[in-house]
């Protein structure tokens, strides 16, 4: 599982255990995402932190496409239904264990409506382990002292996803000091660079995380990362 592939924003794929695992896709409307063609993305799961378009712009689409599970809270999973898409409904503090490993819904502080004004719940992140190893993909969120729960209530973290470009979620100094409540040493970021509001200095935000002896990864849009 330590395979990723980014695609902008907070879009994300992950291989495990033979399934592709994507994560918030939002892809056809960014512009530094125009060399990726949606129509050639696998997925097994979507796995959909919250209602906002930047994070869920195209999961019908590939969700149709591949005859992928949508799996989010279960007002964004109801939503997808009645779209027909499949879905499987979390909410905060629960977990599921899939085929290819366990899911758990965490807390999130962002808010979470829909494109069409529909309610989307309440803002979550994902932690997914299986015996191969465990990640945390934090969505969109403010840091919170809720993120100290996870490494009392879940597997140690091999690496963790996290938004990193202030405005909208936390910034790099911020999600720096939630590397140290998840434990986790190994960060790749999102959520930078898209637009104006979230672009961000490289160098002073991996230096934020050097000073703390923590690793901060930004991977260009379409790169694979092997971690
Ligand atoms: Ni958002
Ligand atoms: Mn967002």
């Amino acid at each position: 599982m330590n395979n990723l592939t980014f695609y902008g924003q907070s879009t994300f794929s992950v291989e495990i255990k033979g399934k592709t695992i994507l994560f918030d896709p939002f892809i056809s409307a960014n512009e530094k995402a125009n060399h990726i063609d949606i129509n050639t993305i696998k997925a097994d799961y979507i796995l959909v932190s919250h209602g906002h378009l930047d994070h869920i712009l195209d999961a019908e689409a590939i969700a149709k496409n591949n005859d992928a599970t949508i799996v989010s809270n279960y007002e964004i999973a109801t939503w997808f239904e009645k779209k027909e898409c499949k879905s499987h409904p979390l909410n905060h503090g629960g977990k599921w264990t899939f085929d290819f490993g366990t899911v758990k819904y965490v807390n999130a502080v962002h808010s979470s409506v829909l494109p069409d004004g529909s309610n989307g719940g309440n803002a979550g992140g994902f932690v997914v382990w299986n015996d191969e190893g465990c990640f945390y993909f934090a969505g969109d969120t403010a840091l919170t002292l809720d993120m100290q729960l996870i490494p009392l209530t879940c597997p140690k973290l091999d690496f963790a996803i996290l938004p990193i470009g202030d405005n909208f979620t936390m910034g790099y100094e911020d999600a720096s000091v939630a590397a140290n409540f998840i434990e986790c040493n190994k960060i790749v970021g999102c959520h930078f660079d898209t637009f104006g509001f979230i672009e961000i200095d490289h160098d002073t935000a991996k230096d934020a995380f050097d000073k703390k002896g923590k690793e901060l990864i930004l991977p260009t849009i379409g790169s694979k990362i092997n971690l």
